[in-house]
């Protein structure tokens, strides 16, 4: 693992390890794909402006999130079919969150079950990513589940009435490998991403499947049904952020879904501000994930208000290039380079680094 020395080396190995179609629908957005760009280039357009003169001997990497500890502020975020990259899947990215003291979300359309899950990794603090599906029954029984298993808390995507429109996908008529199925599921729910009637299976799966009608209430419903704490993964709008506060969520991901659901939307660190601004008065923790490849990207969601980010491509990236290991070596480096981050912009622990930490380049436009 040793000649991985950023997430990019991972990247990159990755891409040429994987088989075309998996390739392709892990790394697309939706339809043009500037977002995705963007999720990263509004990073670069950010600057750091580090204190000199601090005593930095000890950093201090830790913080909670939803009062779960974890050791660095840098989750792992859901993403689908995590077999396809590796034979180990979602057990290898959940073990690595485990050995690292991180939180991992599960997703719903994953290839290992939520038990499984559970079992693989008694220690770590694991989060489910919950779609609501038509069969509000099946929905329940996810939900049960998950509680049951001990995960702490539902993360319910709130951006997704029907999945984005991703080219690549639709021209590999992408599908599910033979071997594999969605794991949470029996009968044709597990399967039915192995249907080919053309475009993209993951589309055709959904269509159907998925509550449409979904609104605010939904938030009620599930509340319902569990005690888990609910937080709404999708948010790019202030108002929406206050909304799922009012229907009683307790964290806010601010998330476009790696680019993946509408091109054109914001980059998330973009809109992360405003919404911190909207919800300062609840106490309700922030999230970010989107375009997060380096510790000063962290650093600058961490100054911008994010309480923790998560990543997804990354995690996906070091799975296929090592399983466990890869995954371990993925958020070393994010440890490492927020280590560094911390300790050269004057900020020792996570506490210290405050919203003046971080300016837009336009404040040097000036110049
Ligand atoms: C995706 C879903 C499964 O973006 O979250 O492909």
């Amino acid at each position: 693992m040793e000649k991985y020395i950023c997430v990019k080396d991972l990247e990159n190995a990755a891409l040429d390890l994987l088989p075309k179609a998996t390739r392709d629908y892990y790394k697309s957005g939706a339809t043009e794909e500037q977002t995705l760009a963007e999720n990263s280039t509004a990073f670069r357009r950010l600057r750091i402006r580090p204190k000199c003169l601090v005593n930095v001997e000890r950093t201090d990497l830790q913080t909670r999130a939803l009062g779960n500890y974890v050791s660095m502020p840098v989750g792992i975020s859901p993403s689908a079919m995590q077999r396809m990259a590796h034979p180990d899947g979602e057990l290898a990215n959940v073990k690595a969150a485990e050995a690292h003291g991180t939180i991992y979300i599960l997703s719903t359309i994953a290839t290992s079950s939520i038990e499984e899950v559970a079992q693989a990794a008694p220690k770590a603090t694991k989060w489910f990513q919950l779609y609501i599906y038509n069969d509000r029954e099946v929905t329940k029984s996810l939900v049960a589940r998950a509680e049951k298993a001990g995960f702490k808390a539902l993360v319910l995507t709130v951006d997704t009435p029907l999945f984005g429109i991703r080219r690549a996908d639709i021209r590999n008529q992408f599908t599910l490998p033979p071997h594999l199925k969605l794991a949470n599921f029996d009968g044709h729910l597990s399967t039915k991403i192995q249907s080919t009637k053309g475009g993209s299976g993951l589309n055709n799966y959904v269509s159907g499947l998925f509550d449409k009608s979904l609104t605010w209430d939904a938030i009620k419903w599930l509340k319902s049904i569990t005690s888990m704490p609910i937080i709404v993964k999708g948010i790019l709008r202030p108002d929406d952020a206050v909304k799922a506060i009012e229907a009683g969520c307790s964290g806010i991901l601010v998330s476009n879904h790696g680019a993946r659901q509408l091109d054109g939307v914001p980059a998330t660190i973009e809109v992360l501000p405003e919404i911190v601004e909207a919800v300062k008065k609840y106490n309700t923790e922030v999230y970010l994930d989107g375009g997060v490849t380096t510790g000063t990207d962290v650093y600058k969601a961490l100054a911008l208000g994010a309480r923790m980010v998560f990543v997804g491509r990354p995690a996906l990236w070091g799975l296929s290039v090592g399983g466990q290991a890869g995954v371990q070596k993925m958020l070393d480096i994010f440890r490492t380079e927020l280590e560094y981050t911390l300790q050269i912009a004057g900020t020792p622990s996570i506490s210290d680094i405050t919203r003046d930490m971080v300016c837009h380049e336009s404040v040097y436009c000036k110049l």
